[in-house]
């Protein structure tokens, strides 16, 4: 069925000594999870982040990767570059990126394409804004992102990709959606692809998180909601002790 997946998103964070440290400590507290466990560094720290896993139960990932195999695109990453390092997962269209970078569902539909046929996983994000929340707008909104980001992707593919929701309102705010609201939402959201692909793999195969002030205290909740099968984690897993509660919630 689908496996619970708990990938943190260091953002811009964490030096190479952080990175050691934090890794360091992180690998006994996690070694006897359940979950699925994911680390998403910063590209300058895949190398030595590569290296200190080797051989431990968590997984590796970036927080990016460009759609062209080379060439000339100025502080782009391809996904060869990536796989090179050990690089399973990739988050793809995270909210700040869409916010600050110019991310489109065009360009999030390219990554997410590239990503699966060189072998990385995407990690691809939705979300809503406050004001898309409020006025109701969300459904339709999240519908059409999950839409444009899997054009193209064919249902073979769909055991390799991860969406995650993650309400923007919600992201290193403190105020997390309420488990009954993450849960139905993402409920849309697999509905969408079910209408897209179909029931049985919507259902069986597709793993959808939730991400948004995912922390130790409200993990097990938001977890014990049928539809929420992971988390994509801010804040909470820049501290090995409180990554670890949330990977063994
Ligand atoms: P947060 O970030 O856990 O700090 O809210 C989540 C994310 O942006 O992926």
């Amino acid at each position: 069925m689908r496996k619970p997946i708990i990938a943190g998103n260091w953002k811009m964070n964490n030096t190479m000594a952080d990175t050691k440290a934090l890794l360091t400590d992180l690998i006994p507290l996690v070694a006897d999870a359940n979950a699925e466990c994911v680390v998403c560094v910063p590209y300058t720290n895949i190398y030595a982040a590569g290296e200190l896993i080797k051989g431990t139960n968590i997984k590796l990932g970036a927080e990016n990767v460009h759609w062209a195999d080379k060439g000339a695109f100025t502080g782009e990453i391809s996904a060869e570059m990536l796989l090179e390092l050990g690089v399973e997962y990739v988050i793809i269209g995270h909210s700040e990126r869409r916010q600050f970078f110019g991310e489109t569902d065009e360009t999030v539909n390219k990554r997410t394409l590239t990503s699966l046929a060189k072998g990385l996983k995407p990690i691809v994000c939705v979300g809503e804004s406050l004001e898309e929340r409020q006025s109701g707008a969300y459904t339709a909104i999240l519908e059409a992102q999950t839409e444009k980001a899997l054009v193209g992707v064919d249902k073979t593919d769909l055991c390799n990709v991860v969406i995650a929701y993650e309400p923007i309102w919600a992201i290193g705010t403190g105020v997390t959606a309420t488990n009954q609201e993450a849960n139905d939402t993402i409920a849309i959201i697999r509905n969408k692809v079910a209408s897209l692909y179909c029931r049985d793999c919507a259902d069986n195969v597709l793993r959808i998180q939730y991400g948004g002030s995912m922390n130790p205290k409200n993990v097990a909740d938001l977890m014990a909601m049928p539809e929420i099968d992971g988390g994509l984690i801010g804040g909470a897993s820049l501290k090995a002790e409180d990554f670890s509660k949330v990977v063994k919630y």
